[in-house]
Parts: C-alpha cells; sequence; structure tokens
C-alpha cells in the first residue's frame, strides 16, 4: 500500500490515515485476542501494525501482581498504574510517529475519565482514534476465555504469568474477583462524537458508531468475522488430476482422484462422528468445505456437496500460476536457471 506522508507540527512524517484502535472492556472479554489478530490481519494487508499491551509492560516491569492491585479502587495502586499506561502510550505515539501506520493500544480502558485523557494526548499527536469495545453478557464465554486464555494456555503460561503453579480452581475465582473489582467504575462508551466498534459476545452483533475512512472500514469487516470459540481447520492435498504437472491445462480430476475425494469425505465424516462420540466435542459442529475455483478442485468438492455439506469456492485458495515454469518439473526449472 503506498502511503501518503504529511509532516506534523512537531516536524515527523505521518502515514495519512495513521489510527490508533483503543480497546476498552474489562478483563477477560477477549481484547487481547482482538488485538492480536486484528494485528495480524493489518499486517497481512500490508499495513505496518503494532499492539502495545499494557498488561505486557505491567508484567515487564512489575511482575505478577494481586489481584487487588487492578482495582480502581485501589489508591495506593493507582499512581502505578496511571505510570505504566502512559509509558505504553506514549511509546506507542512514538512508534506511530516514526512511522508506524494503526497502533492498538490493549488495556481495559473501562472510564470516560480514561478514555478522555488518551484522546487528549492523541489529538495533541493528530492521532486518530477507533475504540473497539468488547461487550459480552454469556457467562460461558467469559469462563471459557479465563479457563482457556488467562489460566491454562500454554502462552500465558511463562514465568511472569499470574497463575503459574495454581490450582486451576482457585485461580478461575481469583480471576473473577479481579472483574468483580472492575464491575462498579465500568462504563460503556456513549459519547456518540466518538468513533467506536462495540463487538458483543465477540460476533453475536456489531454497534458501529462515527467510523469513518478506508481502513477504519476494512478494520469493521474484519471484525464483523471474528469470533473466539475455537474452531478447527483441516487441510487436505488436492486428489490427482488428469494432468498434474500443468496449470493452464486445468485439467479434470482422474479416476483414481475422484476416489481420493470419495476417501477423503469418508474420512472426515468417520473421524467427525468418532470426535462426537468420544465427547471431544460437546455438539456437532457445521463443516463447510473450501476449494480454489480450479476444476479439479471444485469437482473434488463436489463429493462433500453429494452428502449436503456446505461448500464454498474461493479464488484466494488457487495456486500460483507457474508462468513460464508451466509443465516443468522442479528439476527442470533448477537446471533452467543454472
Ligand atoms: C494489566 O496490567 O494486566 C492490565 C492493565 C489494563 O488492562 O489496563
Amino acid at each position: 500500500m503506498a502511503a501518503r506522508l504529511y509532516v506534523t507540527d512537531s516536524g515527523r512524517y505521518f502515514h495519512a490515515g495513521t489510527i490508533a484502535i483503543i480497546t476498552v472492556g474489562l478483563p477477560a472479554r477477549g481484547k487481547t485476542h482482538v488485538s492480536r489478530s486484528l494485528c495480524r490481519y493489518l499486517r497481512w494487508l500490508g499495513v505496518p501494525t503494532t499492539v502495545f499491551s499494557v498488561g505486557n509492560y505491567r508484567r515487564q516491569r512489575l511482575g505478577t501482581m494481586p489481584n487487588d492491585f487492578f482495582s480502581p479502587a485501589n489508591e495506593d495502586t493507582k499512581e502505578q498504574r496511571l505510570t505504566i499506561a502512559e509509558e505504553c502510550l506514549s511509546d506507542m505515539i512514538d512508534w506511530l510517529e516514526r512511522g508506524g501506520q494503526v497502533a492498538i493500544y490493549d488495556a481495559s480502558n473501562t472510564t470516560d475519565e480514561r478514555r478522555a485523557w488518551i484522546q487528549r494526548k492523541l489529538n495533541k499527536h493528530n492521532i486518530q482514534t477507533l475504540f473497539i469495545e468488547s461487550i459480552c453478557n454469556k457467562q460461558e464465554i467469559i469462563d471459557s476465555n479465563i479457563r482457556s486464555v488467562k489460566i491454562s494456555s500454554p502462552d500465558t503460561n511463562t514465568p511472569f504469568s499470574q497463575y503459574v503453579g495454581w490450582d486451576p480452581e482457585a485461580a478461575v475465582r481469583d480471576f473473577k474477583n479481579r472483574i468483580e473489582n472492575h464491575l462498579p467504575y465500568y462504563k460503556t462508551i456513549s459519547d456518540p462524537e466518538l468513533p467506536f466498534v462495540k463487538l458483543m459476545n465477540v460476533g453475536e452483533q456489531l454497534i458501529v458508531n462515527n467510523v469513518k475512512g478506508y481502513l477504519q472500514s476494512r478494520i469493521v469487516y474484519y471484525l464483523m468475522h471474528l469470533h473466539i470459540q475455537p474452531r478447527i481447520i483441516y487441510f487436505a492435498r488436492v486428489p490427482e488430476s488428469l494432468n498434474e504437472s500443468s496449470y493452464k491445462a486445468d485439467a479434470d480430476l482422474s479416476s483414481d482422484g475422484h476416489k481420493q475425494a470419495e476417501a477423503l469425505k469418508n474420512f472426515l465424516v468417520d473421524y467427525r462422528k468418532q470426535q462426537q462420540e468420544s465427547g471431544t466435542e460437546d455438539k456437532p459442529r457445521p463443516l463447510t468445505v473450501w476449494g480454489s475455483t480450479r476444476k479439479h478442485a471444485s469437482q473434488a468438492v463436489r463429493h462433500f456437496a453429494e452428502d449436503d455439506f456446505l461448500v464454498r469456492a474461493l479464488p484466494l485458495l488457487t495456486e500460483r500460476n507457474p508462468g513460464e515454469c508451466d509443465g516443468m518439473t522442479a528439476e527442470q526449472i533448477k537446471a533452467s536457471r543454472d
């Protein structure tokens, strides 16, 4: 993406469309998941993006802290919490001023006061803001987020993790206390002037307010498709075609290829049945079969469609066009370059 640059009052350059995304929400609402996943997506689009996590700054500076440290009511830790939040915010502004395009400030930011403070700082630097508030009122989603991300994920099971060596039930109780401490102070965003997106139960409902601009719209579009429930993705090689070596031929499946596609379908059907019978999966999940728009792929997924599976053709899955190397083996391509 070609970046248009302009000079700010401080004499530094900005990408046109520099954005700071500010997360909002109680603990265990999937803010970090949203931040990281959005960051990956934007980088994939070619947009320089970084997550600035206040939790990581705190862990690096203070290590793990008891849950009353985080309580907005705790006047003794207020200064420390603000200093860390400020350090993280300044680094983020600095990064944006040095050429970053989208920065994601991952923290709870649950009060109007904290959000206004952030907004003022960013306004001074002419950085656009977009608030993403994650609201979750389904206890089962919150519980599963606490257990899978906060308590037992290998990602968080580091020396910095709050709960290394804890009894899982005690850890869950402790984390729930941390949420309880925030509840009386939490105010959902209500300022109609603010650009914000409210994500309800990650994926169930999306409220969009005052969001303008190309990149912001891409972000909203991405959030519309986001979820936090784990899903399983199976990858399979496309079955054999009548002409394996030529891209241009776009050949039909061979008869062996049809047998492979049928075997693949039967394998998957049996495997999913076993998973459900063994209790690994509590309820049957819908299965969608994705393939490229090439003939061999669409003929392969037709075997699934005949059994009433949902099938989709996606051009993005199409193999690369090898151009002048079409029809050549890897050895021949190598030899032609030597
Ligand atoms: C933390 O220190 O872990 C989180 C701080 C915040 O979300 O504001």
